[in-house]
């Protein structure tokens, strides 16, 4: 059993995580001061044993309770080459939304039979990327892509899968939610039996199977049992009708991970017993043989393992109304709070134990009002100079980080067992100027 944590909030950072004698954060073994000294900041911090572990757990999981099941990570959460290297060395496959993920798995020497493609508008270059790299499966998202699809995929015939819009909300944010009837993802209801027999009918196309992915972030389990009915009964009418048989179906990805000591989204094992229970269930009430099962987590893989460690600087005091603590990143590097509201927790790194006792609001130093990166926080008394160190910052930050208003993007780092490693660099002026002609 996972011992709790001598403050509670540390639940939300990486499992090991702990506070050492100076009272400074401890992450992976290492301490977060003398990180951000060697490194600066911002920085973002991945646990790499935290990383590997949720692989291994989302394999062992539903590896126990389905014959057939691929786990194909995400890249969309977080993409650099350390992490599509480190998610190929722990026996993942790969779910990648475009031609740059795509380069960027080829150039780890993924393989590429264990790498599919979704997305809702890819260009004919990426079509024939994927072709010539012989990916497992292109997702195909709408008729656009099939015409795309024919006649381009040369004597081989490319493996697909349709993806299916199943109208089913799974009460997510809505800028996170994809399988309702009015989303850009995906066939729609009512053109599902077209496209497949329109996809069939392309003899440089190989139907393996059907999609769908609901959404982000999702807590509930209700959706996922709803849409492997739907799309399920589905592919029994299809059998019955036209002879197809769905040898894979994917349930995408969007398991929930708790931002905030409240949130409590179903572990690992409850998700994988739901969708391999009803799976079973479903194919035995409608006569259907198991399909391969995949699925593609990316959040719940890389949410907790990461933190982001910032400089406090400016402290502004609106008698009243609100405390101002400004970080020296924000926006540009976590984007989270100001495109959904997210919330981020966080601690002093520098000051751990520090009882928390201020109520403030961290801000970056974005010329934005909206540039926030957590509104109302508790914490110890804040000071120029101290050290902030936010939660669950593995996911879907780095990839949205931008260069707005100049500002470099930050390190990453892997720490292991007391080592940091750098895997992605600062940038520098360079960097910003490097595309630019006069
Ligand atoms: C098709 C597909 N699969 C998987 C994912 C991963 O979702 P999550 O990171 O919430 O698990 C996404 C994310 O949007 C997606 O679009």
């Amino acid at each position: 059993m996972a011992t709790r944590p001598e403050i509670p909030v540390l639940s939300l950072f990486p499992p090991g995580a702990r506070v050492n004698r100076k009272g400074h954060l401890v992450l992976g073994g290492c301490d977060t001061e003398a990180l951000a000294e060697e490194f600066g900041t911002p920085l973002y911090v991945f646990d790499e044993r935290g990383l590997r572990d949720r692989c291994a757990e989302f394999k062992k999981e539903f590896g126990r309770r389905y014959a057939d099941v691929t786990v194909l990570y995400a890249a969309k959460a977080f993409t650099p080459r350390a992490m599509l290297a480190l998610v190929k060395e722990e026996g993942l496959g790969l779910d990648v939304v475009s031609g740059g993920e795509l380069g960027i798995a080829r150039s780890v020497d993924f393989p590429m039979n264990m790498v599919s493609f979704p997305g809702n508008n890819k260009s004919a270059e990426e079509l024939k990327m994927a072709l010539e790299y012989g990916i497992g499966h292109i997702v195909v998202d709408n008729f656009h892509e099939l015409n795309l699809l024919r006649g381009m995929a040369g004597r081989k015939k490319a493996s697909i899968l349709l993806r299916l819009s199943p109208g089913i909300d799974a009460h997510t944010h809505k800028y996170n939610t994809t399988g309702t009837v009015d989303s850009k993802f995906g066939f729609t209801r009512s053109t599902w039996e077209e496209a497949l027999t329109t996809a069939r009918g392309e003899p440089n196309l190989k139907v393996d199977g059907l999609h769908f992915h609901i959404g982000s972030g999702i807590f509930e389990t209700e959706p996922y049992r709803k849409s492997i009915e739907v799309v399920l009964e589905f592919a029994a009418a299809m059998k019955k009708k036209h002879g197809f048989v769905t040898k894979v179906l994917s349930v995408g990805g969007g398991y929930g991970v708790p931002y905030t000591l409240e949130a409590e989204p179903p572990p690992v094992s409850a998700w994988a017993e739901l969708i391999t229970g009803e799976l079973t269930g479903q194919c035995r009430r409608l006569g259907l043989s198991l399909p391969g099962l995949i699925i593609e987590p990316g959040r719940a893989i890389v949410a907790r393992a990461g933190v982001a460690l910032y400089r406090v600087g400016a402290i502004k005091d609106i008698p009243g109304i609100r405390r101002y603590v400004s970080v020296d990143g924000g926006m540009g590097d976590n984007i989270r709070h100001a495109m959904y509201g997210a919330r981020h927790e966080a601690v002093l790194a520098n000051r751990a134990r520090a009882e928390a006792t201020d109520l403030v609001t961290i801000s970056g130093k974005y010329c934005e009002s909206g540039d926030i990166l957590i509104t109302d926080i508790k914490l110890p008394p804040v000071e120029a100079g101290d050290l902030l160190a936010v939660a669950d910052c593995g996911a879907y930050c780095v990839p949205m980080q931008s260069n707005y208003n100049a500002s470099f993007r930050p390190a990453i780092i892997f720490v292991r067992d007391g080592k940091a490693r750098l895997v992605r660099r600062r940038e520098t002026l360079e960097d910003l100027t490097r595309c630019d002609l006069i």
